[in-house]
């Protein structure tokens, strides 16, 4: 499989859960390798630009609100099937159809405050991580475990 990046947010509630290790351990432990990793409290402008696909979507008022609730944790994942590996990681969008052990069913308490975000696909991932990250910022190293 060819080692791919994917964008992940780790979402307010994930924050005021204090459960930035967990999910990060979840991620490295499954072979995906933080390789930029920051934290921002996203503005209105960024979480609208961000998430512009979805504006004439019902929920996207809503969606930018929690976002811009408190700061998120943005980061860049590079792996072997790395959007798709990380989507499995997650779970389904709604917390309460997410398969059990994944992110969401585990922590996420609503469809909105679902604890992370992941890219949909490798084009998206590209966009996504773009819209973080300066190529300089994305960092490669060798992991010896
Ligand atoms: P995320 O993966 O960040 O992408 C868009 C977000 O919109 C999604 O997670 C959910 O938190 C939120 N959302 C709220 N309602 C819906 C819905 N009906 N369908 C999809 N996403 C939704």
């Amino acid at each position: 499989m060819a080692i791919e990046r994917t964008l992940s947010i780790l979402k307010p509630d994930a924050l005021e859960k204090g459960i930035i290790g967990k999910i990060l351990s979840r991620f490295e432990t499954s072979g995906l390798k933080p390789i930029a990793v920051r934290m921002q409290h996203l503005s209105k402008q960024e979480a609208e630009g961000f998430y512009a696909v979805h504006k004439e979507r019902p929920f996207f008022k809503d969606l930018v609100s929690f976002m811009t609730s408190g700061p998120v944790v943005v980061m860049c994942l590079e792996g072997e099937g790395a959007v798709a590996r990380n989507r499995e990681l997650m779970g389904a969008t709604d917390p309460k159809k997410a398969d059990k052990g994944t992110i969401r069913a585990d922590f996420a308490k609503s469809i909105d405050a679902n604890t992370v975000h992941g890219s949909d696909s490798a084009d998206n991932a590209k966009i996504e991580v773009a819209y973080f990250f300066r190529s300089t910022e994305l960092v490669s190293y060798d992991w010896k475990k």
